[in-house]
């Protein structure tokens, strides 16, 4: 029978790769404290419907990428492609927006089926702040410094940069995109299908094409920046000199649209060189409607959303984790004969209470001496303690050795109820 495997797209985390995982959520989670953030957490699993209503009937998410079923009760349901819309749902349920701020994190994985590739999956994760109630741009100015001290906190601000554009009102994208589709339909030709479906049903969406032909096609088009109202403009003005004068560099790309229809005025992406095409790490804007959208009161919003992936693999190929998370035992029992057993499991136990911040590995299922030891190497502890009975045949174990898993080979013998704080010796040794 041939063995099953994993969903396309949807990976494995495997124990090797979890410390850069651990690395990156322990970063980010003390990056939101420090901003005062709190966490929110919300299903996997909404109503399809929610996706529709704020992603966007046109968009590539609600159009192909979305896993959705009928429930057993013919209800539609989807696993959620992205955070935002599931954390408004939440909060506007619960009560947390009306007449409130709010600044609340989220962690977790989203769902899209998209063609595989480096960098994108059908099973993602991302780390996601929204902020409610705050009329900006100090709001919008607070996310990008949360996402900027996070990029400090991991040492990658060299190697991401923050791309920024104002995309007006809703009322604003439509004129620009009548606009741009009386532009695009006398050059209906030179557009491939996608784009010629678009061109109607959601214009914006067309200047993200990759199509070089499309882009072609698009020069000289009506500018989004022409469109956009004046309070807008001042809007993006504010943030603009806010950035500077913070000394958070950026770049003004007018073709960042993004590719959810929520957003309103400035709207953000981090992106990287060195991941080749997936280059997006980090995403969001404002997005002033959705909430009423969705049925609740008109409130303010923005935040943003970090692809948790493509970070991991920035990391690891930078090699920006640190070595100690990749420890995984610092000190390795080894016990030779039966006697040695209770003796090694309660020395394990005095060992965790006396020590806790250390990783203390008891070796079980028996074994010969040079096995344990080639073990205890493996495992890359910095000490081995070695249980013995005294003698061939003796269950009697008084003394343990303890051995330095290095080159130098040091050992010392100690007394059974010295190995405490022996190892405690060795802590203030190699700490010094
Ligand atoms: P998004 O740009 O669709 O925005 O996704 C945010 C980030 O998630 C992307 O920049 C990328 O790093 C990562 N990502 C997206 N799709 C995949 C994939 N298939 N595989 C791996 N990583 C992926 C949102 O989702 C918005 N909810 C962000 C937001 C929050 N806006 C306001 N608040």
């Amino acid at each position: 029978m041939s063995k099953l495997q994993s969903i396309k797209g949807m990976n494995d985390i495997l124990p090797d790769q979890s410390p850069t995982w651990q690395y990156l959520e322990s970063t980010f989670r003390k990056v939101v404290a420090r901003f005062a953030y709190r966490e929110i957490r919300f299903p996997i699993l909404e109503h399809t419907q929610l996706f529709k209503r704020s992603i966007g009937e046109v968009t590539d998410i609600v159009e192909k990428e979305m896993y959705s079923f009928a429930d057993r009760n013919g209800d539609n349901l989807s696993l959620r492609p992205e955070g935002t819309a599931g954390c408004v749902r939440a909060a506007d349920q619960h009560g947390l927006l009306y007449n409130q701020t709010q600044r609340l994190w989220y962690q977790g994985p989203m769902f899209r089926r998209e063609k595989p590739q480096k960098g994108r999956y059908r099973q993602f994760q991302q780390f996601g702040v929204e902020a409610f109630g705050m009329a900006g741009p100090d709001i919008d100015v607070e996310i990008l410094q949360l996402g900027t001290a996070l990029w400090q906190a991991l040492a990658l601000t060299e190697y991401l940069s923050l791309e920024i554009n104002n995309i007006g009102s809703a009322q604003d994208r439509q004129r620009f995109g009548a606009a741009l589709t009386a532009f695009l339909e006398p050059r209906a030709e030179q557009l491939d299908e996608d784009a010629r479906r678009r061109m109607y049903t959601n214009p914006l969406r067309v200047l993200d094409s990759k199509n070089p032909a499309v882009q072609e096609a698009l020069q000289g088009a009506p500018e989004l920046a022409d469109f956009v109202s004046e309070e807008s403009a001042t809007h993006y003005q504010r943030l603009r000199e806010l950035l500077e004068s913070l000394g958070i560099e950026y770049r003004e790309n007018p073709r960042l649209v993004r590719g959810l229809d929520y957003y309103n005025n400035c709207v953000y992406e981090w992106t990287t060189e060195s991941l080749g095409a997936q280059g997006a790490v980090c995403g969001g804007g404002r997005y002033d409607g959705l909430v009423q959208q969705l049925g609740g009161r008109p409130t303010l919003a923005a935040g943003f959303a970090i692809g948790a992936e493509r970070l991991v693999l920035m990391l690891d190929s930078l090699d920006k984790v640190a070595a100690s998370y990749r420890q995984s035992v610092d000190v390795y029992l080894v016990a030779i004969g039966d006697g040695s057993t209770e003796k090694s499991l309660a020395l394990a136990t005095a060992l965790r209470g006396a020590y806790p911040q250390l990783r203390i590995l008891s070796h079980c299922g028996g074994g010969k001496y040079n096995n344990q030891l080639k073990r205890a190497f493996a495992s890359g502890a910095a000490l081995a303690v070695i249980l013995e009975s005294e003698a061939a045949g003796s269950e009697v174990v008084e003394a343990a050795r303890i051995r330095r898993l290095d080159d130098s080979g040091e050992t010392v013998r100690v007394a059974l109820d010295a190995v405490v704080a022996t190892i405690g010796e060795y802590l203030t040794k190699s700490e010094a």
